[in-house]
C-alpha cells in the first residue's frame, strides 16, 4: 500500500512567523508552513536568505518576533529551546555541534534520554550508519566531515524527533559524500515518520530526496511546490534565486504517492 502525504498528520504548523535578530527588524517575514509526518521539505535559497534564521527560530534558539509555531498540535513557546525540543523538534546545526573530544559512542550515548534504551538506540544508529560502528571509540573531532555529519544526524535521531531540522548537511563535504548522505535523510523520514526540513545548497540533489520545496529570498517565500515538479522546472528555481520572477506557490499536489 502506498502512503500519501495527505493521509499523514500535520506535525509542524507555523503561521505569520517573523524572525530575526533585533525587534522591529525581522529578516524573515510572514513565513507560513505546514509539514506532514514523514514529509521532507527542501528549504532553499541564496546565502543570507534567512534559512538558518528560520531553523533557529523554530528550534527556539532565537526569539520569534511574531507569529505562531505548533508542533503536533501544541503551541511552542517562542525562544524556548528546551520547550521546542520537548515538543519533538531537533536541530542539526550547520557546525554539527559535536563534542569533539568525546568519542562517537559518548556523543551518541549522551543524547539518549533514557539510559536503558542505549543498546537498542546504538543498534538502530549503527544499522543506518555502519561506518560509525568502526569508529565508536574514536573522538568525534578525528572523524571525516561525512562521518561527523552521520554522527550529528545519529545524535539527533536518538532523540526521536517529530520534526528534524538539518542545516546545510553538505557544508564542507565533497559532492560524492553528499550524494551518499542525502538518501539517508529520505530513509530516516520514511522509517521514523519524522518530518524533515533540509536546508541544502545542492538544489537538484535535495529535490531528488524531498517531497516539497520552498525557496526563500531576502526572508520571503518566493517559490513553493512539489519537489519533483520543481526539479523538472529549474528555470523557476533559478528565477527565484535571482529574484526575477513573481512569487509562485503550488501547494496543491504534495499528495504524490511516495
Ligand atoms: N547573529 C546575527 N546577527 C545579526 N544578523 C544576522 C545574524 N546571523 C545572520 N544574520 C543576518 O540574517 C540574514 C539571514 O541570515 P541566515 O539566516 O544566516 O541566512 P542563510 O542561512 O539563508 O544563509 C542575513 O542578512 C544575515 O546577515
Ligand atoms: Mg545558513
Amino acid at each position: 500500500m502506498t502512503t500519501t502525504l495527505t493521509d499523514q498528520a500535520t506535525v509542524l504548523h507555523c503561521t505569520n512567523l517573523d524572525a530575526g535578530y533585533s525587534t522591529g527588524r525581522p529578516c524573515v517575514r510572514d513565513f507560513n508552513l505546514e509539514l506532514k509526518a514523514g514529509e521532507v521539505l527542501a528549504l532553499l535559497g541564496p546565502n543570507g536568505a534567512g534559512k538558518t534564521t528560520v531553523l533557529m527560530t523554530l528550534a527556539g534558539l532565537l526569539p520569534s518576533l511574531g507569529g505562531t509555531i505548533d508542533i503536533a498540535g501544541h503551541a511552542v513557546k517562542p525562544g524556548h529551546a528546551r520547550h521546542a525540543s520537548q515538543a519533538g523538534l531537533v536541530l542539526v546545526p550547520d557546525d554539527r555541534a559535536l563534542f569533539t573530544t568525546l568519542t562517537v559512542e559518548e556523543n551518541l550515548r549522551l543524547a539518549v534520554t533514557n539510559r536503558k534504551d542505549w543498546p537498542t538506540e546504538k543498534d538502530r544508529i549503527l544499522d543506518l550508519f555502519p561506518r560509525l560502528a568502526e569508529r565508536l571509540k574514536i573522538p568525534a573531532g578525528a572523524l571525516s566531515g561525512g562521518e561527523q555529519q552521520m554522527l550529528a544526524i545519529g545524535r539527533a535521531l536518538v532523540q526521536h524527533p517529530t520534526v528534524l531540522l538539518i542545516d546545510e548537511l553538505s557544508m564542507g563535504l565533497a559532492p560524492v559524500i553528499v550524494e551518499r548522505l542525502l538518501p539517508i535523510v529520505r530513509t530516516v523520514a520514511d522509517t521514523t515518520n519524522a518530518a524533515v526540513i533540509l536546508v541544502e545548497q545542492h538544489v537538484q540533489l535535495a529535490l531528488t530526496v524531498a517531497d516539497t520545496a520552498l525557496v526563500l529570498r531576502h526572508g520571503t517565500n518566493v517559490l513553493q511546490g512539489n519537489a519533483r515538479q520543481l526539479a523538472a522546472t529549474p528555470h523557476l528555481i533559478e528565477d527565484a534565486y535571482l529574484g526575477t520572477n513573481e512569487p509562485h506557490h503550488t501547494t496543491a499536489d504534495i499528495e504524490t504517492a511516495r
